[in-house]
């Protein structure tokens, strides 16, 4: 599996798109964790993905709002990897600017 090991933060994850997303990179191995202003809905998205055998959790989170994001990282971080990760480093550290910009 091409991904085992990784985490994958996937934003607007319980349904459509991103729900699909998750559940791909779920199936190649990768713990997710999906972050959506849906709680319940993001909730049974994080237990369909637990049922191919990796880990999931669901977190309420608003990407529109740049401390919701820093937030959705951390939490990432403590709950799913136990360590500090780089990448999830660099990007809890996007300035407002250039998370805009993305
Ligand atoms: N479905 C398509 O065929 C298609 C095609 C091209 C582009 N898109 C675009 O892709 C995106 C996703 O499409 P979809 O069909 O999966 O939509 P969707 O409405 O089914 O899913 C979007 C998810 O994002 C969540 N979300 C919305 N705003 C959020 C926020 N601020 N913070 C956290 N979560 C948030 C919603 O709660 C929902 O769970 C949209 O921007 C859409 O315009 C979709």
């Amino acid at each position: 599996m091409k991904l085992s090991g990784k985490i994958a933060l996937v934003t607007g994850g319980a349904r459509g798109l991103g729900r699909a997303a998750a559940l791909a990179m779920a199936r190649e191995g990768a713990s997710i964790v999906v972050a959506d202003l849906l709680a319940d809905i993001a909730k049974e998205s994080a237990e369909e993905i637990r049922e191919t055998g990796v880990e999931a959790l669901a977190i309420v989170a608003d990407i529109s709002n740049s401390d919701a994001i820093d937030e959705a990282f951390a939490r990432t971080q403590s709950i799913l990897a136990g360590s500090t990760s780089s990448s999830i480093t660099r990007v809890s550290r996007l300035t407002g600017w250039s998370w805009n910009s993305l």
